[in-house]
C-alpha cells in the first residue's frame, strides 16, 4: 500500500478512510464519502491508470473487509452509495419482518392456505432463505447477491423467483460491465450479466407474471410491459441515473440508482417520485360536461403490481370565487363514479367480493392500460369557473386492509399534484 498509495488519487484515499469508516458505523450512509465536487469525472475516464487506481483502493480496502455475501454491510466499504440507496428501497423491506402489509396477508394465506406458504412467498420475497420461519426472520428481503451473485435467468416452464435464477456456488458477483477477475479483491467477476444489462428479464423473475391456487392472475406487470410493445426497459425508469459513481471503487461518474422508484418509496419519503410522472392529466370544457384526459405514461397498466392499488380521479369544480361547488367524489366513488376508480375486483365461487389472492374469478379491471389515453366525462354545474384535476393513490384500500387486520399509512392515499384547467 505504501508505495502504491503514491499512484492513487486523493479523492480515492480519502473515500478510503470515510469508506472504511461508514462502513463500521453501519447505519444509513451518506450518498457516498465522495464530496459531489471532487469526482473523478476529469481524472479518470476508464483509461488503464484510473482501473489500476481502483483496483488498488480495493486491495487497500479489502485488508479490513470480511466478505458475507447476504450481508449488504460488507458491500458498502467499495459500494457505499448503491448500499445506501439499496437500504431506502423496497427491495430491501420485501421480508415478513420488515414489510407489515406483506406479513399481515402472508400470515392470513397461511391460515387459509397452509403451511406451504412461506416458503412460495419467499423465492420472492426472501429469495435467500426461503425457508423464512416465523422463529428466525431473514433479514435481507431482495438482497445484492439475490441479484448479482447469479449466472443467469431462466424464466422457460414458469420458473419463478429463485427458481428462475441460476445462483453461483463461488462468490462471483456480476454486473452491467464486463469486470476481469481479480479486479475485486474480495470477490471474483465476469463478463456482464446480460439478463441484467437489459434491464427487463431479471426483473421478470419475480415481476412477470402471478397466479393465486386457484389460476386466476393477480399481478402482470411483466406481461403488459410485454404486450404493449414497450420498449423502454424497467430499469430505465425504476433506476434512475444520478451524479455520482456507484462507490469509491468505481471510476465512473454517474450510475444507475438502487431506490428502486415505486409507490412504497414515495409514500415512505413523502415525495411523489415516480407516481408523479405516471399519468399525464388534462381536460377540456364541453357545454355541461367536463371531460378530462389521462394519457398512461408507465411501461405497464396503471395502477400496475400488487392486486390492491388503487388510484381514483378528483374532478373538482371550483365557481369564480374559488368555492368548490362540484366534486366527484364527495359520496361512495365505487357507487356513483366507478369510471374514476382505476382498479380491479374479484369475486370467490359465490360470487362475493374477495381478496385477489382467494378469488376463483376476475369481475373488473378498469386500470388505464399500457399506453392508453382514456376521456372520462361529469356533468358539471355551470357555475363552474375552472377544475382541479387530480390523482389520488390508494396502496392498502379499506377492504382490503380490514380483510388482513393491518393499520398503518399504506391505508392514506397519496395525493398526487393537481392540474388546473380554467373554462
Ligand atoms: C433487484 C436487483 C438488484 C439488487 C437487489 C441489487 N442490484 Fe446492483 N444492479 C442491478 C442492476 C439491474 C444493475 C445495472 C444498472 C444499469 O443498467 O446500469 C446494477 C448495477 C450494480 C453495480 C454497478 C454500478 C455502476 O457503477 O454502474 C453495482 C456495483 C451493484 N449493482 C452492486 C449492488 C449491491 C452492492 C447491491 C446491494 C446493496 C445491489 N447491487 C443490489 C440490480 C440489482
Ligand atoms: C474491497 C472492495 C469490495 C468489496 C467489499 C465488494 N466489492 Fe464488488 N467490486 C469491487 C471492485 C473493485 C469491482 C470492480 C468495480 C468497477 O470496475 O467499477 C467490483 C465489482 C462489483 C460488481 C460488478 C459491477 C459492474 O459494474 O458490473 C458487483 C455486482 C459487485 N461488485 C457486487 C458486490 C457485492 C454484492 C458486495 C458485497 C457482498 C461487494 N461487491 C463487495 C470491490 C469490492
Ligand atoms: C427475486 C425477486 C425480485 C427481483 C429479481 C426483482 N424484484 Fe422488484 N420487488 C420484488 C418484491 C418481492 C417486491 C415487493 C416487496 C414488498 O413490498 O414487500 C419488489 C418491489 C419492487 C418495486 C416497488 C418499489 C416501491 O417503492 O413501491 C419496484 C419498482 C421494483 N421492485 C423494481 C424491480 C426492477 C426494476 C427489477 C429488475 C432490475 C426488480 N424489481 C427485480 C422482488 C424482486
Ligand atoms: C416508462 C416508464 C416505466 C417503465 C418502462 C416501467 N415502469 Fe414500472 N412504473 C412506472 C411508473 C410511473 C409507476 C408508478 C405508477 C404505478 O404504480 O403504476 C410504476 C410502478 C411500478 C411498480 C410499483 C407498483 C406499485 O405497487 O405501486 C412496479 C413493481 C413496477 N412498476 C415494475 C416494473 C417492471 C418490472 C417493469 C418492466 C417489465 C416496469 N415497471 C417498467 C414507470 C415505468
Ligand atoms: C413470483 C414472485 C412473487 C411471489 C411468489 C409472491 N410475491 Fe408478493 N410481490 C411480488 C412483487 C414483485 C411485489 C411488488 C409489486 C408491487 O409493488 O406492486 C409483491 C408485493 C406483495 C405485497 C404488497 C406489499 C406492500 O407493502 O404493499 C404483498 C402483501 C404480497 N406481495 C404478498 C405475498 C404473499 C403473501 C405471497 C405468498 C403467498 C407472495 N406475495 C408471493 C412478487 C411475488
Amino acid at each position: 500500500m505504501v508505495n502504491d498509495s503514491m499512484k492513487v488519487p486523493t479523492w480515492l484515499l480519502v473515500a478510503l478512510v470515510l469508506g472504511a469508516a461508514s462502513a463500521a458505523a453501519c447505519g444509513d450512509a451518506s450518498k457516498g464519502p465522495l464530496p459531489a465536487s471532487s469526482s473523478p469525472a476529469s481524472s479518470s475516464a476508464a483509461g488503464p491508470s484510473a482501473s489500476t487506481a481502483v483496483n488498488e483502493v480495493a486491495k487497500t480496502l479489502a485488508a479490513g473487509v470480511k466478505l458475507d455475501a447476504d450481508d449488504p454491510t460488507t458491500c458498502e466499504a467499495c459500494h457505499s452509495a448503491v448500499v445506501a440507496e439499496w437500504r431506502e428501497s423496497q427491495h430491501a423491506r420485501a421480508n415478513h419482518a420488515s414489510d407489515g402489509v406483506y406479513a399481515a396477508l402472508r400470515a392470513l394465506r397461511i391460515e387459509k392456505q397452509g403451511p406451504g406458504i412461506p416458503e412460495k412467498c419467499a423465492t420472492c420475497h426472501n429469495p435467500r432463505d426461503t425457508k423464512d420461519h416465523d422463529s428466525a426472520p431473514a433479514k435481507t428481503g431482495v438482497s445484492c447477491a439475490t441479484c448479482h451473485q447469479i449466472d443467469g435467468v431462466h424464466l422457460e416452464d414458469g420458473k419463478k423467483g429463485v427458481a428462475a435464477l441460476t445462483t453461483t456456488k463461488d462468490v462471483r458477483f456480476r454486473g452491467p460491465h464486463d469486470i476481469a477477475d481479480g479486479t475485486s479483491p474480495v470477490h471474483a467477476s465476469g463478463p456482464s450479466l446480460p439478463e441484467l444489462k437489459d434491464g427487463k428479464t431479471l426483473c421478470l423473475a419475480c415481476h412477470g407474471e402471478e397466479k393465486n391456487p386457484a389460476g386466476v392472475t393477480t399481478c402482470s406487470t411483466g406481461t403488459e410491459h410485454a404486450s404493449s410493445g414497450e420498449t423502454r426497459s424497467c430499469t430505465s425508469c425504476h433506476m434512475d441515473e444520478v451524479q455520482g459513481p456507484s462507490g469509491p471503487v468505481s471510476s465512473r461518474t454517474t450510475h444507475r440508482s438502487h431506490r428502486f422508484r415505486g409507490s412504497l418509496l414515495a409514500l415512505r419519503t413523502g415525495q411523489p417520485g415516480i407516481l408523479a410522472e405516471a399519468v399525464e392529466l388534462s381536460g377540456t370544457f364541453d357545454g355541461k360536461r367536463f371531460v378530462a384526459k389521462l394519457e398512461n405514461r408507465t411501461g405497464h397498466a396503471y395502477p400496475t403490481g400488487f392486486p390492491g392499488r388503487t388510484a381514483m380521479l378528483e374532478i373538482r369544480g371550483l365557481d369564480a370565487k374559488g368555492e368548490e361547488v362540484y366534486k366527484n367524489l364527495a359520496s361512495d366513488p365505487m357507487k356513483d363514479h366507478p369510471e374514476a376508480v382505476l382498479n380491479m375486483a374479484f369475486v370467490d365461487a359465490e360470487g362475493k367480493p374477495a381478496l385477489a389472492a382467494f378469488a376463483t374469478k376476475q369481475v373488473r379491471d378498469n386500470r388505464l392500460k399500457p399506453a392508453e389515453t382514456r376521456s372520462i366525462g361529469v356533468d358539471i354545474p355551470d357555475t363552474v369557473a375552472k377544475v382541479e384535476l387530480r390523482l389520488r393513490f390508494v396502496l392498502v384500500p379499506g377492504p382490503l386492509a380490514k380483510a388482513i387486520s393491518y393499520e398503518g399509512p399504506e391505508t392514506k392515499p397519496i395525493v398526487l399534484p393537481a392540474v388546473t384547467v380554467a373554462r
